[in-house]
C-alpha cells in the first residue's frame, strides 16, 4: 500500500525585537535604501539573549500540533532543520522532543537555508517507509548569534524564526489527492567556500562567523532555484503552470523574482515575507507558508511549490498539495 505525507498543520513563531535598517545603517556603512533596493527587506526578528533556537521551534511546533488538532504525544518523528543548535550536541531536535512529550526519534538535519527542504523530504521518506506514523518538521534558526555584525554584506541579511509542520503517513483513499507529490534535494560541495561559517567545533573549537560571496550565490541561486522547481514538477509529472503558490526560501526579494521571470510565473502567486522576516534560513520557507494560510491566500487543497538554495552549496523542491 502506497502511503502518502499529508501536511496537517503549520505553526510559526518570530521573536519579539524587530531590528530595522535604519538601526543597522547606525552599526554600519549601509543605507534602509540599499537594504531595499538590493534585497527587498525592511526588518527582521532577532531572538532575545536567554531565547535558544529550541524555544523557537517548540513554539513553533505547539502552534502547528494545535491547528493539526494533534498532541505531542502523537509524533512519533522530530526532525529539526538549523544551522544554529542549541549546542553542539544533543540535537536541538531532543530538546524539542522532551517539551512536547513526543515519542520515537528526533534528530537535527544541516543544509543551512535547503534545511526545510531537506528536513520535508527525509520525513517523507520515513513515513513512505512506514517508519514513523506522524512528523514534525521544522525549521528554527537563531542566525543573528553567528553574523559577524561588522560585515555589511551578511548582517543586514539575516534573522531569526521558526516554522513548523505537522506531517501524516495516509493510504492513498485517505489522503485523497492531498500530501507531497514530489521532492528534489541536491548538494555540490565544490562551492563550499562561497557560503560558510569560519569556525566550527572540528576546525576552530569555535562557532565562526558567517562568510558569503553573495553575488556569486545569488548567480548559482536564480539557476539552481529554477531548475529544481521544474525537477520537482516533472517528477510529480505535473505542468508548472498548475501549481496555485510559490513558497520560496526567501533570501533576496530580487531571487525571487528573478525566479518567476525565468519561468514565467506571474508575481502574485509567489508569496514573499522577505521584507519583515529577511532571510531566516531553514525556517523562511515554513515561516512563509504559514504566513499565507494564515492570511487566507493558501487553502487546503492548494497546490504548492516550495524551494530553497543554501550553503553547502544545497538546493531544492518539494511540490505538495495542502
Ligand atoms: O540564503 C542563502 C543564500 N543566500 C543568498 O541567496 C544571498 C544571495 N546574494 C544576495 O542576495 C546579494 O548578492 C547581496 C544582497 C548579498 C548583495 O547584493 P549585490 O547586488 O550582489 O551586491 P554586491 O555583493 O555585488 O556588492 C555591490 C556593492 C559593493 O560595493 P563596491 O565594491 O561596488 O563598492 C558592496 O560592498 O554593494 C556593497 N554592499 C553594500 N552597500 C551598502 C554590500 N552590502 C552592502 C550594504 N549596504 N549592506
Amino acid at each position: 500500500m502506497s502511503l502518502k505525507t499529508v501536511i496537517l498543520g503549520v505553526g510559526a513563531y518570530l521573536p519579539a525585537r524587530v531590528l530595522t535598517n535604519t538601526e543597522l545603517s547606525q552599526r554600519v556603512d549601509t543605507s534602509d535604501a540599499w537594504i531595499i533596493e538590493r534585497t527587498g527587506i525592511r526588518e527582521r526578528r532577532i531572538a532575545g539573549e536567554t531565547e535558544r533556537t529550541s524555544d523557537l521551534a517548540i513554539a513553533a511546533a505547539r502552534q502547528a500540533l494545535e491547528r493539526a488538532g494533534r498532541d505531542g504525544k502523537d509524533i512519533d518523528l522530530i526532525i529539526v532543520a538549523t544551522t544554529t543548535p542549541d549546542l553542539t550536541f544533543p540535537a536541538t531536535a531532543a530538546r524539542v522532543q522532551a517539551a512536547l512529550r513526543a515519542q520515537g526519534a528526533a534528530f537535527d538535519l544541516q543544509a543551512v537555508c535547503s534545511g526545510f527542504i531537506f528536513a520535508l523530504t527525509t520525513a517523507d521518506n520515513f513515513l513512505a517507509r512506514g517508519q514513523a506514523k506522524r512528523a514534525l518538521v521544522i525549521g528554527a534558526e537563531t542566525f543573528s548569534r553567528i553574523l559577524d555584525w561588522d560585515d555589511r554584506g551578511t548582517c543586514v541579511l539575516f534573522g531569526d524564526g521558526a516554522g513548523a509542520v505537522v506531517v501524516e503517513a495516509q493510504s492513498e483513499a485517505e489522503a485523497n489527492g492531498r500530501g507531497v507529490l514530489s521532492t528534489f534535494i541536491r548538494t555540490d560541495g565544490r562551492m563550499h567556500d562561497l557560503l560558510y561559517t569560519d569556525g566550527g567545533p572540528s576546525q576552530t573549537g569555535t562557532v565562526g562567523k558567517v562568510r558569503m560571496v553573495g553575488n556569486a550565490v545569488f548567480r548559482q541561486a536564480v539557476e539552481h532555484i529554477s531548475g529544481a522547481m521544474l525537477e520537482a514538477c516533472a517528477r510529480a509529472d505535473t505542468p508548472i503552470d498548475a501549481v496555485d503558490w510559490f513558497v520560496p526560501h526567501q533570501a533576496n526579494q530580487r531571487i525571487l523574482d528573478g525566479v518567476a521571470r525565468k519561468l514565467g510565473i506571474s508575481t502574485e502567486k509567489v508569496i514573499s515575507t522577505v521584507a519583515l522576516h529577511g532571510n531566516t534560513s531553514a525556517a523562511s520557507v515554513p515561516l512563509a507558508l504559514e504566513a499565507a494560510i494564515s492570511d487566507g491566500r493558501i487553502k487546503q487543497g492548494d497546490l504548492v511549490l516550495m524551494e530553497a538554495l543554501g550553503g553547502g552549496l544545497t538546493w531544492g523542491a518539494a511540490l505538495a498539495r495542502l
